[in-house]
């Protein structure tokens, strides 16, 4: 068996109360730690990155070595962990939109001060560290929340050759941002647009807080950036199939008709995950013709 490519990720966090830092790697398994805000607020930025290279593994090293065994995997990972991490993802809970099929604790208030200083403070730090080549803002959360933050944070990531790579709800971005986004300066950009429908009496639904405005800014900033996609590192759209709300034949043959009519083929759906009503999007008509179309997924 080949060697896997080794998954190597920090995930961040950011709410007032906590911090939580977790690793994902296909070898090593999932550990994750929860430290109370003030205490990493508190830290110096290189005390924040000690802390997430030390970040223990969950599994015993006997677990870990039958599972490195079974993938081929060399393990240098595990006790040169300084080496591992090279995409960082953070989450806030800071979102203008409370979306019908998101994580609960995605709450629409503003974030605290002090929350936004420190996700930004991590933002920057780790675009200049060597170690990290990609990093993901908004794993969870909205990027652009913070429209001047974000624009300088990617800014900086350029300065530094560091990938960003950030799905958004695209509501928050008026024309004058999407011309600023595709002036040439942001190559280093791979920008996921969310677009989970283009009826917007359906867009709404999915997308709680969004207006039918709203909508139509998001439907006319999609037509923008596929026009001039060449000046982002990437683009692609991610739709969220939820049953209650879009999980209608006609209207997903409609987005998808949309997709093909721009002839863009950069978009994928997915069934939403970790939720209650996951099991009825497992109908028959899902597996035939339609999924031909789409590049279809599970998971995000
Ligand atoms: C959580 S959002 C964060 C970024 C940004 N706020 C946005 O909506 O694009 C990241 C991606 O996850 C998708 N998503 C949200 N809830 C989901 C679920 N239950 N299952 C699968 N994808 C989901 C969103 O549509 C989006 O494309
Ligand atoms: S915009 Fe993104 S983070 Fe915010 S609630 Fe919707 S899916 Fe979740």
């Amino acid at each position: 068996m080949d060697s896997p490519k080794c998954i190597n990720k920090v995930d961040i966090v950011i709410d007032s109360e906590n911090v939580t830092f977790s690793k994902c790697c296909l070898t090593c398994s999932n550990n994750f730690i929860r430290v109370p805000f003030k205490e990493i607020y508190s830290m110096t930025e290189d005390q924040i990155f000690k802390f997430i290279w030390d970040l223990p593994s969950k599994k015993s090293d006997k677990d870990i070595i039958e599972r490195r065994q079974d993938f081929n995997c060399e393990g240098s990972c595990i006790t040169d962990w300084k080496n591992h991490p090279n995409i960082l993802g953070i989450s806030t809970k800071a979102c203008n939109l409370k979306c019908a099929m998101c994580r609960d604790e995605v709450y629409t208030s503003k974030t605290i001060q002090q929350e936004k200083e420190l996700y930004f403070r991590i933002l920057n730090l780790a675009c200049q560290r060597p170690e990290i080549d990609t990093v993901v803002p908004a794993v969870f959360g909205e990027f652009f929340m913070f429209k001047k933050e974000a624009f300088q944070f990617l800014s900086e990531a350029k300065k530094h050759n560091t990938l960003v790579y950030s799905a958004t709800n695209l509501t928050i971005l008026n024309d004058d941002d999407i011309s600023e986004l595709l002036s040439g300066k942001y190559d280093n950009f791979a920008l996921i647009a969310s677009i989970d429908s283009f009826t917007p009496s359906i867009y709404t639904q999915m997308r709680r807080g969004a207006s039918c405005k709203d909508a139509f800014q998001v439907y006319k900033n999609f037509s923008r950036i596929v026009e001039n996609k060449s000046k982002l590192k990437d683009f692609r759209v991610n739709t969220v199939i939820f049953p209650g709300v879009n999980f209608i034949k006609e209207d997903i043959e409609n987005t998808l008709f949309v997709f093909e009519s721009h002839k863009f083929d950069n978009y994928f759906l997915f069934k939403a995950v970790q939720t209650p009503l996951e099991e009825y999007t497992k109908e028959a008509w899902f597996t035939e013709d339609f999924q031909k179309r789409a590049h279809f997924s599970y998971s995000y």
